[in-house]
């Protein structure tokens, strides 16, 4: 199973949740990850022994994305340790991950949070991507991580909504901007999955699994299988599209 061997990734936000997963698959196919994350240290250097343990290859990357300089600070970590590895800086799969979300309604949404959400959800992928289009092969992949909360109206999604609906936009303007080069570019939509970001109640769980069709909230493997796979050879003809990953929520 090593369909990505010899590939270049990079993933954002992969010390918890579902970019912790996406990144443990992509190791497993045969990339060599290079993991990011902000504060948790501890989490992602885990994520890189446990990699490495399985016989993979991964490195870190550290940057805070509420912060404009973030995507900067994260190319030149990424040019250092990929000369290093593989020795040229060439990048295959970008994975889009990590996002923050607010709850709350629009009568109390700060200006601060609107900043931070769009900062984090849409202005640092947006970044990121620019900084590493130079570097990404022809064939290669830029998977976005949205959420089903564009599809649903959820009042305390206020400021989350509108950004991730925003990338979901970069994700189709950047599919067809990217074609011609044999790369595509596509959204992944989770439903409800259990992370920090989403801690599940027994309040939650009851009120949630009734919407939910196949009956059980998500895990962060559920989106992760369906990241790998986009990332494989197998769906070089999907492009633009934005597949939620959901069970079946609110349909
Ligand atoms: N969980 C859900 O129900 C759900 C549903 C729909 C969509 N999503 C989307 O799925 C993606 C992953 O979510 P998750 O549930 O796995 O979240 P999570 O467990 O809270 O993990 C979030 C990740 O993003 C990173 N991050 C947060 N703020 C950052 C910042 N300022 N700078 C750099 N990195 C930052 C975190 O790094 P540190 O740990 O270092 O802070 C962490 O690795 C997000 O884009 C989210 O919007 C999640």
């Amino acid at each position: 199973m090593a369909q990505l061997h010899g590939k270049v990734a990079l993933v954002t936000g992969a010390s918890q949740g579902i970019g912790y997963q996406i990144a443990l698959r992509l190791a497993r196919l045969g990339a060599f990850v290079c993991v990011h994350a902000h504060r948790s240290k501890e989490s992602l250097m885990q994520l890189v022994a446990t990699i490495e343990a399985e016989g993979g290859k991964a490195a870190p990357i550290f940057a805070d994305l509420s912060d404009a300089k973030g995507p900067y600070e994260i190319q030149a970590q990424f040019d250092k340790i990929v000369a290093d590895a593989v020795g040229e800086t060439r990048l295959d799969i970008l994975v889009n991950n990590a996002g923050v979300l607010k709850r709350e309604p629009i009568e109390s949404v700060t200006s601060e949070q609107f900043d931070l959400t769009l900062m984090v959800n849409l202005k640092a992928p947006f970044f990121l991507t620019q900084c590493m289009l130079p570097r990404l092969r022809d064939h290669g992949r830029i998977i976005n991580i949205s959420s089903m909360g564009t599809r649903m109206a959820f009042p305390e999604m206020a400021v989350y909504a509108p950004a991730k609906a925003g990338l979901e936009a970069l994700t189709r303007l950047l599919a067809a901007h990217l074609g011609p080069r044999g790369i595509t570019v596509n959204t992944v939509a989770p439903g409800l999955t259990e992370t920090a970001m989403s801690p599940i109640d027994e309040h939650t769980a009851a009120r949630a699994i009734s919407s939910i069709a196949l009956g059980r909230i998500g895990a962060p493997g559920d989106i992760a299988d369906v990241v790998a796979f986009l990332a494989t050879d197998e769906a070089k003809w999907i492009t633009a599209q934005r597949i939620e990953v959901s069970g079946g929520q609110k349909i």
